[in-house]
């Protein structure tokens, strides 16, 4: 049996997230199928699925495969705008476990507020309601700004326990972060590596990775855990896919990441939640 690599944070629920994890998109199920027993190997238990990236029957076969405890995996999946409302929610829910071939998962995330549909709060107010019948550990949000969370705070009584955003060096979310860590949320980071070899290839990420006989992926990989992020990298091959969890055995100074955090280019390159959505 492998053995998990990354360390787990607390939620405030009381249960635990594994550090680092596994993004899914755009594998399809054949190809992520393949992927996950190998990424379970190399020691990720984090998956990172959702409903849009109609890949969920082939993650769960992954995983059966892999052979791991299903307590030792923590499973993600999100749902669509078509879904919000208490109702919506469950039948939501019920339809990822059915694809997955799980009994629950460990997160379920509102997959984008779809803020002109105005109809996350009640979505959020199902996800409770699954949380509180079992089939759903921990419940949180993506692509939430501090103003939607805000909102789903003050009329559900309930802070989401974890908020995934689109976050690397290129776009480092300073208030997203801010007010995820005032009121003890845990960030998924999506696009960690900012998907193209732009940001891989920038001087201050290829200078660290020679400074630290690492690869750039890993440089980057490694500045979300020293933030406290949960990165969840896409890949499907499997010795990146080893490349970038090993990112456990050295560290960053802060000067290190405060260059990196450097390369912030604002939201120029950020899918604006306000106005994006599926
Ligand atoms: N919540 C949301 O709205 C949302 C939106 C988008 C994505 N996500 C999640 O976030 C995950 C990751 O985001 P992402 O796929 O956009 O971007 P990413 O993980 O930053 O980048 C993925 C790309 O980088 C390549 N790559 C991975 N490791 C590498 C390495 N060590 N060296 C060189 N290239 C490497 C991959 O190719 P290979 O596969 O060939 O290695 C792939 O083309 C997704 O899979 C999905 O689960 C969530």
């Amino acid at each position: 049996m492998s053995t998990p690599i990354a360390p787990m944070l607390a939620l405030t629920n009381g249960f635990h997230i594994p550090q680092f994890g596994l993004g899914t998109w755009p594998m399809d199920d054949a190809t992520v199928e393949r992927a996950v027993p190998t990424a379970v190997e190399a020691g990720y238990r984090l998956f990172d699925t959702a409903e849009n990236y109609e890949n969920e029957r082939g993650v769960g076969r992954g995983l059966r495969a892999a052979g791991v405890p299903r307590e030792e995996l923590f499973v993600t999946t999100k749902f669509n705008k078509k879904w919000h409302s208490v109702d919506g929610a469950r039948q939501a829910c019920e339809a990822s476990l059915e694809r997955l071939d799980v009994d629950y998962v460990d997160l379920l995330l509102i997959h984008w507020p779809n803020a002109d549909q105005d109809r996350y709060v009640e979505a959020f107010r199902g996800l409770l309601e699954l949380r509180r019948d079992g089939l759903v550990r921990a419940v949180g949000t993506s692509n939430f700004t501090p103003t939607h969370l805000q909102r789903v705070i003050d009329e559900t009584g309930t802070t989401p326990e974890v908020n995934q955003l689109q976050l690397n060096p290129y776009v480092v979310q300073d208030k997203g972060r801010a007010f995820a860590a005032q009121h003890g949320i845990v960030v998924q980071s999506w696009s960690p590596l900012s998907r193209g070899p732009e940001l891989r290839s920038e001087p201050v990420v290829t200078e660290l990775a020679q400074r630290h006989g690492r690869t750039p992926a890993q440089i980057v990989l490694r500045w979300h855990i020293e933030l406290g992020l949960v990165p969840v990298p896409k890949s499907e091959d499997p010795q990146r896919l080893r490349e970038n969890i090993a990112v456990f055995d050295f560290t960053l100074t802060p000067e290190d990441v405060a260059q990196l955090s450097g390369l912030d280019r604002g939201n120029e390159l950020v899918l604006d939640p306000e106005t994006f959505g599926h």
